[in-house]
């Protein structure tokens, strides 16, 4: 529980977006003792109200309105697309709160520039966020105070861990690696699915087969030893893992992961460029 959070006064937290990724933040915040009633939440879509009202207890609107005056934090839900045109509907009722942006690719100096405020700090959460297991890295705009950069951590640390980067570009290998990681994960739990259906197992066992050995891994490489002592513990001369490994090395699995996080990377930077001209 924290203290601050359970202090807070109605309204003085506001979404703008109420999609799933602030729905996770906010369940995060509640969890931590911020009242439903501190926090009011702008969205378009009606359904999108309706399932926040009634599944959170959170205040809720369509368009930004008066209630946004009375916001100590905001935190910028959208997509990162409609950022702009979000911040220009809302700058009327903004009254110099901490601003929290979770869009991805939109650095703090555009952000401030469009906001007129250096009280901006940018997250980047990954989908489990949704379990409260995200990996979460942050920054600022340099001239973020402390006390905002402690303040937005805590929101975050809500819905898991949280880093902090120096640096906008920065963020762009989070992406690489903790945003978008789940995603090279599922990939790796399907493709080895797929290989324990080829040697015999049916979906079903194949699948709780994956996923019993991928968790006993994890939390084997959670004692803190280096990943290639754990692979070398596990792989006995002329053995099968050894026979195994030498397939996937022929293959380049583990060039073509380096890779692929590069990839990620440069479409992080040109995103950002992207948004930031158009
Ligand atoms: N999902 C992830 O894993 C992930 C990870 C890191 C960061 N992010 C970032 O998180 C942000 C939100 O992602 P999400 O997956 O939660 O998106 P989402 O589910 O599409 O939610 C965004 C919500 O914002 C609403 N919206 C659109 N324009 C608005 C406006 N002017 N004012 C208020 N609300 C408005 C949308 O309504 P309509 O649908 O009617 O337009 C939608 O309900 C994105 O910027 C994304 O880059 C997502």
């Amino acid at each position: 529980m924290n203290s601050e959070f359970s202090k807070a006064q109605p309204g003085s937290f506001a979404f703008i977006g109420g999609g799933q990724m602030a729905t996770a933040l906010i369940s995060g915040l509640i969890r931590a003792g911020l009242p439903p009633q501190a926090i009011v939440v702008f969205d378009p879509d009606t359904a999108q109200q309706e399932r926040l009202r009634t599944s959170l207890g959170v205040d809720v609107g369509g368009s930004v309105d008066a209630r946004l005056a009375t916001a100590h934090v905001v935190v910028w839900a959208v997509k990162p697309q409609v950022l702009r045109q979000a911040v220009q509907q809302a700058s009327a009722h903004l009254r110099a709160p901490l601003h929290i942006s979770i869009a991805a690719g939109i650095r703090c100096v555009d952000l401030s520039g469009w906001l007129g405020s250096t009280r901006v700090v940018r997250a980047m959460p990954n989908t489990s966020a949704l379990i409260g297991a995200s990996v979460t890295g942050l920054s600022a705009a340099p001239e973020a105070a402390t006390a905002d950069r402690r303040m937005a951590e805590e929101v975050l640390a809500t819905t898991g861990h949280c880093f902090w980067v120096e640096g906008d570009e920065r963020l762009n290998a989070v992406t690489a690696v903790s945003g978008s990681g789940p995603a090279y994960v599922f990939h790796f739990l399907e493709a080895f699915q797929a290989a324990a259906q080829a040697v015999g197992f049916d979906e079903v066992t194949a699948r709780e087969l994956v996923l019993k050995t991928v968790a006993g891994a994890v939390q084997q490489a959670q004692s803190g030893d280096a990943f290639g002592t754990l692979r070398e513990r596990v792989t006995s001369r002329h053995g099968t893992t050894e026979a195994a490994l030498a397939q996937l090395d022929l293959a380049g699995t583990a060039d073509a992961l380096k890779e692929a996080v590069a990839a990620a990377c440069t479409r992080a930077e040109s995103l950002s460029r992207e948004i930031a001209q158009a």
